[in-house]
């Protein structure tokens, strides 16, 4: 299915929006939840096609997970040593984060599991968590020449690791951190860059003994059992981003976005928005469940272009698509360097973004690392490849409605991986 838009460019917004819960911390509820002791209710999940692989991939070890409504999960915790043998090969679909979380959960189990996904996971790098795992004495393969998916994991005791990460990935950081879960002793990370904490955050809500030390290094210790819990679950900031590029490059234009999570591994796409000249407030801030949440106060006006601090990448690194976009609207230029790990998401979103852009008329250069373009372009509607990639089909749309004409965003039915009703809340907002 594609996405059809046409650009308004002076379109002036006036809206108030929710958005849909954080895909991060839905999935990680949704594990966490599955090995506690008891009955956990998580409120304002994300009901996105990622989050439904890890219930899947959940049920079929064993745990009873149903709807209590349709925002609200009930999940019935086997205990920390309560999951079952799956029947079958555990599917991931496209999603990157269960695959890498299960791998570390699974690899201190009593059986045996085989985690595969879809034709995008199978493309991506695993030996970053085959790696650690492995020192932590799990019996983890890829049943491919090149260590990509499937995955077989024969379950076996595991011991703790001093482990420094070479890349700066939360994925890998969980996968270590679950298989903590299981060792007979304290692990210690230390990260190359802080990413997002929410794994620390929920376990230590669930009474794990987890800690962050000075130097980028986390402790922890396993335990007996996982408290169960009640979550709510904040916006999710990297949805809620599209509607702040839709915003913040129309004059005059006042776009209020409630209840988004604002973890501050997480809001680095605020402070480049800031930096490029945006005008946003943060009100009503609080914290719930561990997660700190608040509401967005998005005034539009001229953007100018920067330089992206490199220390940043790993906190915008979903955001990254959008920072081009930001990049085509804003005076000067725009440069992202040291974002390789782009290469290496659901699609090769340097090459994606950059692709798309140039053919709406954007100068914009792809380098190996990153790219570097120059605003602000007169955008015009063209026909554009989203090669599948949810967040690509995303920032093109925001990209489409500054453009004159129509776009067409090819295989924008991704959208749903992340954000089911994103095209009918654009609709909604361009009103
Ligand atoms: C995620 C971590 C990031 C991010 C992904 C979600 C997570 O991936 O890109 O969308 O929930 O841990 P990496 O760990 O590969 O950087």
């Amino acid at each position: 299915m594609d996405n059809i838009v046409n650009g308004i460019k002076n379109k002036l917004l006036k809206k108030t929006i929710y958005i849909p819960g954080d895909k991060s911390i839905t999935h990680r509820a949704i594990i966490l939840s599955s090995i506690a002791s008891g009955e956990s209710i998580i409120n304002n999940y994300l009901n996105a096609l990622d989050c439904q692989s890890t219930i899947k991939c959940m049920q079929n070890l064993g745990v009873i997970i149903e709807e209590k409504d349709p925002m609200t999960l009930r999940i019935f915790g086997k205990g920390i040593k309560g999951l079952q043998a799956p029947s079958n090969v555990l599917d991931v679909g496209n999603s990157g984060t269960t695959i890498r979380l299960l791998a570390g959960l699974l690899c201190g189990q009593e059986f045996t599991s085989t985690l595969d996904g879809d034709d995008s996971v199978r493309k991506r790098p695993m030996d970053r968590i085959i790696k650690p795992l492995s020192l932590m004495n799990a019996d983890i393969n890829s049943l491919t020449e090149k260590k990509f998916a499937p995955l077989k994991i024969i379950g076996k005791p595991l011991r703790p690791i001093h482990y420094s990460m070479p890349v700066a990935s939360a994925q890998v950081k969980s996968a270590i951190l679950l298989a903590g879960l299981y060792a007979d002793g304290e692990t210690i990370i230390r990260e190359k860059e802080q990413t997002r904490d929410h794994t620390e955050r929920m376990l230590s809500f669930m009474q794990v003994d987890i800690k962050r030390r000075p130097k980028k290094i986390i402790t922890i210790t396993p335990v007996k059992a996982l408290k169960n819990v009640n979550i709510d679950i904040p916006g999710d900031i990297s949805s809620a981003a599209y509607f702040l590029a839709l915003g913040c490059a129309r004059k005059d234009s006042e776009l209020i976005i409630r209840n988004v999570g604002i973890n501050k591994t997480r809001t680095g796409f605020l402070e480049v928005l800031k930096k490029m000249g945006a005008n946003i407030t943060i009100i009503n801030k609080k914290v719930i469940s561990n997660e700190p949440r608040a509401d967005l106060l998005l005034k539009g006006g001229l953007l100018k272009g920067i330089k992206i601090d490199q220390k940043i990448i790993a906190n915008i690194i979903d955001e990254l698509p959008l920072v081009a976009v930001l990049g085509a609207l804003a005076k000067g230029k725009t440069i992202v360097e040291q974002a390789q790990e782009l290469r290496v998401k659901e699609s090769d979103r340097i090459k994606a973004i950059v692709e798309g852009l140039a053919r709406m008329g954007a100068k914009i250069i792809e380098k190996e690392d990153g790219f570097e373009i120059i605003g602000p372009a007169k955008l015009k509607g063209n026909t554009v490849n989203s090669y599948k990639d949810h967040r690509i089909a995303m920032s093109l749309t925001i990209a489409a409605s500054y453009a004159e004409g129509k776009t067409i965003i090819q295989d924008a039915q991704c959208i749903d991986i992340s954000y089911p009703g994103f095209v009918n809340s654009y609709q909604e907002v361009m009103k």
